[in-house]
């Protein structure tokens, strides 16, 4: 995919299923995605590197989530497609009109999901894992998903406050488009092993047998949850085995860590990126400005953006100032833990001094003021 299309797909938190069906809070969730799409039909995609149009005065909006599911048996996985593709005919959409793909979370660590057989915690249970891929086969197109890419694609997961990004999709690859005739294509999330880094291989065989739009690995074993050190020899082998499209997701956190990762990964389809977006909500945008074709928006001017359109959304959903000031003070913690574990980074833009007050603001006014002095510093 384009370089240049910073964040190409948001993945939303896992679905999961609770008293015999997905749980209610998660199709929630989901079918305000949904409203969304609704309100911006006009002028938005649902399908990755569909083209689109925009109406409005900027670029062109991006909006392609991807719901993703965790489950311990191919009888939970079938239980939260169907309520998925239940949601959206609900929602008055077609089957193949949003959504189109569904990512299948084989890589949580946190022991609750993990030692019910969940998330990282399926990679061991080879057959589940058979069972679970034998009903992807059926539910999805027999013709192949394999396709190579050489542009990097940038992903989030999990961040649920970024919602569109702009950026145009230049690259197609064969493969999507046949893809894109179906009305279901799904993806892995993944990592090494539960246990062992070497799961993941007894795995391959697998996985490269079932049409999959690609696989995203952490390369990390469950059990390590997100300690120590990125497995990037185990990585290697499992990259250069698969079939599917490959993308990297862990620890990345900067734009030279892009960089890195792509220059050792040439083939690639992309990477995701979890908690260093949420540090770095701009981190797309830099990599945007690399690309002379871009227009330069500085991470400071991009994070207050996003924090202004989160603010804005809250402001007419929430009855009072309190409530409001709850939920976006929050926005912050992961840029300001960053500042602060990298204050010689250069891309670290938050000042101590207004970080303190922003945490210290008695209520709505003190805060933003707070972040008025943080545009003041741009
Ligand atoms: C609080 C939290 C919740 C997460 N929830 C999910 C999830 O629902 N689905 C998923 O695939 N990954 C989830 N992750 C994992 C991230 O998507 C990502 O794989 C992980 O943080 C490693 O990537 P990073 O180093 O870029 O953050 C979660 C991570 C955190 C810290």
């Amino acid at each position: 995919m384009a370089g240049e299309s910073g964040i190409a797909a948001y993945y939303t938190p896992f679905l999961r299923v609770e008293k015999g069906a997905a749980r209610e809070k998660d199709l929630r969730d989901l079918q305000q995605d949904l409203e969304f799409i609704k309100s911006q039909q006009s002028n938005i995609c649902h399908c990755e590197n569909a083209d689109y149009s925009s109406s409005d005065d900027e670029a062109p909006h991006f909006y392609n989530v991807v719901p993703q599911v965790i489950c311990k048996d191919a009888a939970e996985f079938r239980i939260l497609v169907d309520d998925i593709q239940k949601l959206k005919k609900d929602c008055g959409f077609a089957p193949d009109e949003v959504f189109p793909q569904i990512d299948i979370n084989m890589g949580c660590p946190f022991p609750m999901q993990a030692k019910s057989g969940r998330g990282s915690g399926i990679l061991p249970r080879v057959d589940a894992v058979r069972e679970i891929l034998q009903e992807v086969a059926s539910l999805s197109t027999p013709q192949q998903c394999h396709s190579e890419r050489s542009d990097i694609e940038l992903s989030a997961t999990c961040c649920p406050t970024i919602l569109s990004f702009k950026g145009a999709e230049s690259s197609t690859v064969k493969a999507d488009a046949d893809l894109r005739q179906h009305d279901l294509r799904f993806s892995v999330k993944m990592r090494l092993g539960y246990i062992a880094p070497d799961e993941c291989m007894t795995l391959l065989p697998l996985l490269n047998e079932t049409p999959l739009a690609h696989i995203t690995m952490h390369p990390r074993t469950g059990i390590q949850q997100y300690k120590g050190a990125l497995d990037f020899a185990a990585f290697e082998a499992f990259y250069s085995q698969c079939r599917h499209p490959v993308i990297f997701n862990g620890d990345v956190t900067s734009l030279s860590d892009i960089q890195a990762i792509a220059r050792r990964f040439p083939n690639l389809k992309g990477i995701m990126i979890g908690r260093g977006l949420l540090a770095n909500p701009a981190l797309a945008v830099q990599f945007q400005a690399q690309f002379p074709a871009q227009s330069q928006t500085s991470p400071l001017s991009a994070l207050l953006k996003i924090h202004d359109s989160i603010l804005d959304n809250y402001r007419k959903r929430l009855h009072n100032d309190a409530q409001v000031l709850d939920k976006i003070r929050p926005f912050w913690t992961y840029p300001a833990e960053a500042a602060q574990t990298q204050p010689q980074n250069s891309e670290s833009i938050l000042p101590k001094r207004i970080i303190k007050k922003i945490a210290k603001a008695r209520n709505l006014s003190e805060y933003l003021d707070a972040v008025d002095d943080l545009r003041d510093t741009i």
